[in-house]
């Protein structure tokens, strides 16, 4: 089931932080498979659940593992244990704002630890663009909008 994408950087639903999830059950599995079917479908590199109108710490990546392979993830309560001191520069964009682009700093490695869909504890160490991901999606969690930190915002070509 492709959901509804909310957009616009003022949109209430996008500005709150989410709360923690509580019980994974089989409706949540259900929407875990949604949001990645979302986010396939609008090619995106990742959604945050609030950015489909769900105000919970909810994130699926496309993890980019290699040249040609990628993989779908559910991050729940995800958090960032440790961050590398180096930080690269670089556009993003946001399906929620959509026809923008900007550079923002990230760190460039990240550890994540979080609850995968059974509910089992796991870490994982991230670079490149799927550091970069992660931590755009954890913002989304937060209420925080990639042009908060852009520099250099420009209509997306
Ligand atoms: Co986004």
């Amino acid at each position: 089931m492709i959901l509804k994408i909310e957009t616009g950087e003022q949109n209430p639903i996008l500005r709150q932080k989410s709360a923690a999830v509580s019980k994974i059950d089989k409706k949540f599995k259900k929407f875990l498979k949604a949001m990645v079917e979302t986010m396939l479908a609008k090619d995106g590199v990742g959604l945050a659940a609030p950015q489909v109108g769900v105000n919970e710490r909810i994130v699926v990546l496309n993890l980019r593992i290699d040249k040609k392979k990628w993989q779908t993830i559910a991050l729940v309560n995800p958090i960032i244990l440790d961050a590398s001191v180096a930080t690269i520069c670089d556009d993003e964009g946001c399906l929620s704002l959509p026809g923008i682009v900007g550079e923002v700093e990230r760190f460039a490695t990240a550890t994540v630890k979080f609850l995968d869909e059974n509910g089992a504890t796991r870490i994982l160490e991230l670079e490149g663009l799927n550091a970069r991901a992660i931590q755009h999606e954890i913002d989304h969690l937060d209420g925080v909008l990639f042009t908060d930190r852009a520099t250099k915002i420009r209509k997306d070509k």
